[in-house]
């Protein structure tokens, strides 16, 4: 007779996202290769952990800061390019970053390089396994779009 099942053992899911938007790597019998590039550490401020940030994301604040979804040409993300008003590209979609700014664990001024342009490729170089759709789902502004042919 086959044993009863193990109430304690729980599926591990491939690409499973924590509150922290890092997806759960499927078990692997090599260990995980790491970046070559040193990488540096950055102190983020009380209360800007992760966790913080997953608080706040689902809080119901604002973080948009827009109305409705938008089509974004290129040309109107340049626009936002300031600390204050921060938009940036990843995927097609275009979030408002600016409240997550002082949340990111590579420090404001990396992701300051990514506002008002499509920072898709430079997310991909430094960190290709966060979940940049789950971490900012409640940032997003719209879709970007080429330029309108005039
Ligand atoms: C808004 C989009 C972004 C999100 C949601 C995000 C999120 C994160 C997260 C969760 C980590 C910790 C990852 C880990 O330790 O494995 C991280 C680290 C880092 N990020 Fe980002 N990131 C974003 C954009 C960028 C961009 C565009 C750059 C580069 C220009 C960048 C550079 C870095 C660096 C260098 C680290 C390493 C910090 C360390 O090891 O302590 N990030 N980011």
């Amino acid at each position: 007779m086959p044993p009863p099942p193990n109430p304690n053992f729980r599926n591990r899911t491939i690409g499973v996202s924590t509150p922290g938007g890092l997806a759960v790597p499927p078990t692997t019998t090599k260990p995980p290769v790491k970046p070559s590039k040193k990488r540096e550490k950055v102190a983020l401020a009380p209360g800007h952990s992760p966790l913080d940030w997953a608080a706040l994301k689902s809080s119901g604040k604002d973080l948009r800061g827009v109305d409705s979804l938008m089509r974004i040409p290129p040309s109107v993300l340049k626009v936002h390019n300031t600390r204050e008003d921060a938009w940036s590209a990843f995927n097609g979609k275009v979030y408002n970053i600016t409240a997550y700014l002082s949340f990111h664990p590579g420090g404001e001024k990396e992701l300051m390089r990514v506002v008002g342009r499509d920072g898709t490729k430079l997310f991909a170089l430094t960190h290709a396994w966060v979940n940049v759709d789950f971490m900012l789902d409640s940032c997003m502004v719209g879709f970007l779009v080429s330029e309108p042919s005039s």
